[in-house]
Parts: structure tokens; sequence; C-alpha cells
């Protein structure tokens, strides 16, 4: 069963009173993050703080990861050894960033490996986020997707995705301005789900920074749900409660689902006359509408409708 993903909360690496507050927010997931939040000359601290945080516990049900550095800075190895040998027994992932090909998917595999032979840790329980944040990645996103059985997420990164292919715009998930022939964003978001399915791993939306604008985020959360994306990030208490709603069904939309799968169930067995297509109300329902409850009703049922 895939881990909870709706909400991934970031948090800086380098702020103890926001990583205290993490503690108690209502998100599937939370990320220390040792890149893009975290200053050059903070880096070396956070790793500390980070390694203490996970090593102190409170975080529950949540998802543990921690964002290292991408392989073209100087900072990855030791983020990777610092933070997994120091509390590689309390963590669940590492997220790699700006990933633009598999083999530094496997590089931090390798590494991940020595450090969980080292150290006595189960070989391989520690998972991978890939994040996808420049062309390059995207090309590469099916290779990537299957670099390692470690990968359990792609993520879309809209912030540096948009500066890597010159998109004219600042405002990261929004539409850029003189584009108004349908969603700039489509092929990106449809690319990246493609890989993750194909792939058996989540597909996860990047940040939306207007963090003051709820219902902002709402819609271009509600964009990445509909096509089937299994979360998005959260930059802002403000944001958790719409995510954890936006991705997972609504109560009538969950309900029908399950009325489908009954209705399915009885009808194919014994007792129902084992048809293939029959009738729910004025709805013909087959195999493939079982598939499509299924869906609904898994993500109910994960988030404990
Ligand atoms: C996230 O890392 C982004 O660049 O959007
Ligand atoms: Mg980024």
């Amino acid at each position: 069963m895939p881990r909870p993903r709706r909400s991934c909360l970031a948090v800086p690496g380098s702020s103890q009173k926001m990583i205290d507050k993490a503690r108690t927010l209502p998100a599937d997931q939370v990320f220390l993050d040792l890149e893009d939040a975290c200053a050059p000359l903070a880096k070396p601290d956070a790793r500390k703080t980070i390694v203490a945080a996970l090593n102190e516990g409170g975080w529950g049900e949540r998802t543990r990861v921690v964002r290292v550095n991408d392989w073209t800075t100087e900072w990855t190895y030791r983020d990777v050894v610092e933070v997994v040998e120091g509390a590689g027994a309390n963590l669940d992932c590492l997220m790699l960033p700006k990933v633009q090909t598999a083999q530094q998917v496997q590089a931090l595999d390798l590494l991940l490996t020595q450090i969980e032979k080292t150290m006595g840790y189960e070989v391989g329980r520690i998972g991978i986020e890939a994040q996808i944040e420049n062309a390059r990645g995207l090309v590469e996103v099916d290779a990537i997707a299957t670099a390692s059985p470690r990968v359990e997420t792609i993520i879309f990164g809209p912030a540096d995705f948009m500066a890597s292919i010159n998109m004219k715009s600042l405002v990261v998930g929004e539409q850029p301005p003189g584009y108004d022939v349908g969603d700039a964003y489509h092929y990106i978001l449809m690319r990246i789900l493609m890989a993750a399915r194909a792939n058996d791993v989540q597909a996860i939306d990047g940040p939306y920074l207007q963090i003051r604008d709820v219902d902002g985020f709402r819609r271009v959360a509600g964009r990445a749900a509909a096509l089937g994306y299994d979360g998005k990030w959260v930059l802002h208490p403000g944001q958790i409660e719409a995510a954890n709603e936006v991705f997972s069904p609504g109560q009538a939309d969950y309900d029908h689902a399950e009325n489908i799968l009954d209705a399915y169930e009885f009808y194919t067995s014994d007792k129902g006359g084992k048809r293939g297509a029959v009738m729910l109300g004025d709805e013909m329902i087959d195999e493939a509408s079982r598939k499509m409850a299924l869906v609904i009703a898994g993500k109910g049922r994960a988030a404990g409708m």
C-alpha cells in the first residue's frame, strides 16, 4: 500500500521553530529541506538540526522525508551521509531535487545501500522521491522512474521548471500571461503522470507560492487531482486542509464508488446471476466501471472515509 501523500509539507531544515510546528500539523508527509529553503551557510547546522528532529520523534503517522541538495552541488554526499548515518532508522525517504538522469538516482541508491549496510539498517527500506525540475529531467522521466526500486514518487517542481524552460511568468502554478489557448502545464503534468503510473509510483504536484491565496491553491491543486495526481506540496499550514480535501474524493463520489463495487460484486456472483454488465439505477456498470470505482474507493478508504 503506497504511503498517503495528499499534503507534503515543506519545512526549512534550518528552522527549529517550523520543525516543531510541523509535528502538530495534519500533513500526510513532512519534508525537512536542506536545499532551496536552506541558505548555503546554514546547511551544515541544518543537517544536525534535522538529525536531532528525526531522532526525537513525535511525527506520528506522517511520512518523514529529507530533501538533500542535487548532485551538481558540493553538498549532496554530506547531506546523505550525515542525515542517514545519524537518523536513518527514523527516516522514510530522501527527496532528490533537479534529477536529470537515471544515473543520479542510481548514485543515491548506491550510497544509501552502503550506509544501510554500515549502520546495520534494513537494506532498501529508505525510499527516493525524485523531483523533475527541468527539461532534461522531463525527457528522461521514464528512465528516472525505473532507475531504482527505491523510487516512490515523481514530483513536479514548477518553480525551477518554469525557469529552466524560460517560461514568461513569475507566478508559480498560474498560466503565463499571453498564453490563452489552454493549460501551459498540461503536457508536463501528464508526462510525469504517465511515467509514474506506468511504473507504479506516485505522482506529486509541487508548490503554489501565493500562500495566502487558498482559493488559488485549491484551483491549481484541483487540476492535478483531476488528472489523477496523488498529492501536492504545501508551504503553509493554511494549505494543508485544502490539499487533504482536494486529493480525497468527495463524500458523494466515495459513496457512489462503494455502491458500484457492492452492486458489481453481487451481480457478478452466483447469487446475482453471474452477469458481466449490470445496472445500478440508470447507470450501466462493467469491469471497467469497477476499476474506476476502485480508484475512488481506494483513495477514500486511505483517507479514512
Ligand atoms: C520546487 O522545488 C520547485 O522548484 O517548484
Ligand atoms: Mg525546485
